[in-house]
């Protein structure tokens, strides 16, 4: 009996066994009728060994990000070298469940390999246009929206100090831009950023760079709002903020939400969590946003409780993929 239980034990967490279909009408269905893609970022590794995980992305999502996998550091570990394969996988799951990708993210601080640091500037301007370059050439089948450059901005509202910054000027920005969009014109170009959802220093620099982007004819769509959340909740300006990037003639889409508790959670946190979700589904409808995308559906899998200590229970589905009260309150924001 036993070694049955032990057995059986292992198989599940080996992800042998089926998903167990959730209930109500698919969140990508939903999304359909609002007109919004609705996304959550995803693992290779999991993907692949996971059958439960696997049928659920593809059941209940219309748009996958490769959480990690086309990262620098990831895709091109040392110069030249690509390492297409872990992404390539995503990519051909998404192809089989009719799912578009978002490509994350071309140039950004962090994740990104020790060579790229050690560079002058001519030879990061060439390494920066030859990374562009190339991983949008691989994937200009597949993936048709880019997070171009990656949190470029302080919390105060500065220029942050990353390599790129420091070594190619704030014109970087805009280089990497028009590079992705001569490698492929019909790609949707994002500038992404954390921390910039209410009316606040980084959003309010935010804008300014866009506006000026636009202004010089710099190839740039639209913005995302990451939306890592606590129960602190959205900043009551965020609708408002989204709005005046819209005023630019600019998509929003959210591209990373969640909603960190801390641990162990209480039925009314759940319940405060679940809220929350609504609201940045509200949100995301109000201003008619391309795409919501979930970092992360089950708490089994989450950057948050991964990497912040005594915080998780961040996502829609708890850690044995049973839905959460935030799983249903985004199903009835989004009309289901
Ligand atoms: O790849 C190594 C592996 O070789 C090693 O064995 C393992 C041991 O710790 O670490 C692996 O790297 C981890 C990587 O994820 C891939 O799994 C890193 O330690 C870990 O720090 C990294 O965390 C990611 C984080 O970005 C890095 O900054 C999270 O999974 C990912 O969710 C998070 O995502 C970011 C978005 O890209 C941008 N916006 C913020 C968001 C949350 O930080």
């Amino acid at each position: 009996m036993f070694v049955l239980v032990v057995a059986a034990a292992g198989y599940i967490a080996r992800g042998g066994a089926d998903a167990k279909p959730l209930p109500g009408t698919p969140l990508r269905d939903l999304g359909a009728q609002r007109g919004i893609e609705v996304g959550t970022a995803v693992r290779s590794d999991v993907l692949k060994r996971n059958r439960a995980y696997r049928e659920l992305v593809a059941a209940q999502f219309s748009s996958v990000t490769p959480e990690n996998e086309m990262k620098w550091a990831a895709i091109e570990p040392s110069r030249g070298d690509f390492d297409f394969d872990p992404a390539d996988e995503i990519v051909e799951q998404a192809r089989d469940a009719g799912q578009k990708v978002r490509g994350h993210t071309l140039v950004w601080h962090a994740q990104l390999p020790g060579w790229v640091k050690d560079l002058g500037p001519q030879e990061l301007r060439a390494a920066m246009h030859e990374h562009i370059r190339r991983v949008i050439g691989h994937y200009d089948e597949d993936v048709g929206i880019w997070d171009v450059v990656n949190e470029p901005i302080t919390d105060r509202g500065g220029l942050r100090e990353s390599v790129f910054e420091r070594r190619l000027g704030p014109g970087f920005i805009a280089d990497a831009f028009r590079t992705a969009h001569a490698a492929d014109p019909d790609a949707k170009l994002y500038l992404n950023e954390i921390g910039a959802e209410g009316i606040n220093a980084k959003s309010n620099r935010l804008y300014e760079i866009v506006r000026d982007l636009k202004a010089e004819g710099v190839p740039i769509d639209g913005v995302g709002f990451q939306v890592h959340a606590n129960l602190k909740g959205l900043p009551p300006d965020f609708v408002e903020n989204m709005r005046r990037f819209r005023g630019l003639g600019l998509d929003v889409a959210i591209t990373e939400a969640d909603v960190a508790l801390k641990l162990p959670p209480s039925d009314a946190d759940l319940q405060a969590q679940a809220r929350i979700y609504a609201e940045i589904v509200r949100s995301c409808l109000a201003v008619e946003c391309r795409s919501l995308t979930f970092w992360g559906f089950t708490d089994g899998r989450s950057w948050i409780s991964e990497t912040q200590a005594g915080r998780g229970a961040a996502t829609l589905l708890d850690e044995h993929l049973r839905p959460k009260p935030a799983f249903f309150a985004v199903q009835r924001a989004l009309g289901g």
